[in-house]
């Protein structure tokens, strides 16, 4: 457990965004700042908290816990799919291989939930039935569990992500019938082999995205992050039943509860310039981020109050990367 007043003092430090020279040419993506170099990638974890496509607030450790949470569940799954990873030089730096990236977000969720517009949920109580292709029954209620986990995969862009089926995947050559099949079909194992990992540790793992590439030779692997608290909802598993048949929301540990902050005090998606996050959220985000990797790996996180970039800088030195 770490205590508040370390995250507290760790709000001056956060990391925001980084600028590395020679370590390739940057990216800056909503949450992580990306070098790429010749035949890596750099994927460097800032504390960013992104939502509604913009970012909501800078958190204590949020970095550490992304780049070290999937860490643990890229070494899970190895044996479902190859990864990316090539080093982790520093607690929120991953080395990877340089590979051509699918623009497709494989979205996939065992439950029925959301309060965004973009939500499976919301679109369900407006009536919408056909979800990329998978026809849902009648009667479903928030949050209930499917039958069976679906596969809703969103185009990858800039902008916003749009919802896009199986079938136009192909269609629109994103991917070939065979790489939709075997991707689809690890999507199904790699959600099947986090949802029983979470499970035994109190936790359901409500929907994820996962994202894949390929090298020259056509190989195919899983990339990007997996499993974070950014790419994935959690649930508290103990108390779900009981909560979801008196009809009320969840215990969750992810950042919807910032979200609902935002939508409750201003328009997210349309103010030019948002209010600023209270520091109690601020501080209980870090907290439940930290818990959550806790929960999920069962290791103590280990915290180092003070300047991220500085310590990033030491670290890709001493191994040689700047
Ligand atoms: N191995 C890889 N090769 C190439 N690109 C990658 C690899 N792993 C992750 N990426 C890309 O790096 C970016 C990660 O930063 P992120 O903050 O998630 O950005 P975004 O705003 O684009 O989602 C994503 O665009 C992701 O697709
Ligand atoms: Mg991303």
């Amino acid at each position: 457990m770490v205590k508040d007043e370390i995250i507290k003092k760790q709000i001056n430090f956060t990391l925001k965004e980084t600028n590395f020279e020679n370590l390739g040419k940057k990216y800056k993506g909503k949450v992580r700042d990306v070098y790429t170099s010749d035949d890596k990638i750099f994927l460097i974890a800032t504390d960013r908290q992104s939502a509604f496509d913009r970012n909501l607030a800078n958190i204590p450790f949020k970095g550490q816990v992304l780049t070290q949470t999937s860490a643990f569940w890229f070494e899970k799954t190895k044996d479902i799919i190859p990864n990316h990873i090539i080093d982790i030089p520093d607690p929120n730096v991953v080395v990877c291989k340089k590979l051509k990236v699918f623009s497709v977000e494989m979205v996939i969720r065992g439950y029925i939930t959301g309060v965004t517009s973009t939500a499976a949920w919301t679109a369900y109580s407006k009536g919408e039935r056909n979800f990329c292709g998978n026809i849902l029954p009648e009667g479903l209620k928030k949050n209930q569990k499917f039958e069976k986990p679906i596969i809703t995969p969103t185009t990858k862009s800039d902008e916003h992500d749009e919802k896009i089926s199986a079938e136009d995947i192909v269609r629109k050559g994103l991917m070939t019938q065979g790489q939709w099949n075997y991707i689809s079909d690890k999507t199904f194992k790699l959600f099947q082999r986090g949802t029983q990992i979470a499970a035994e540790n109190g936790l359901i793992l409500v929907d994820t995205k996962y994202e894949f590439g390929y090298d020259d030779k056509g190989n195919i692997f899983l990339i990007d992050e997996i499993h974070t608290p950014d790419s994935s909802r959690f649930w508290i598993k103990g108390s779900y039943e009981e909560k979801f048949s008196k009809g009320e929301e969840p215990e969750y540990i992810d950042k919807e509860f910032l979200r609902l902050w935002f939508t409750e005090h201003c328009d997210p998606y349309k103010d030019e310039t948002l209010p600023e996050a209270p520091e109690e959220l601020v501080v209980e985000l870090s907290r439940r981020y930290i818990r959550l990797y806790e929960m999920i790996t069962s290791n103590e996180f280990k915290t180092e109050v003070g300047d991220v970039s500085g310590r990033i800088e030491k670290n890709l030195k001493e191994k040689g990367y700047l």
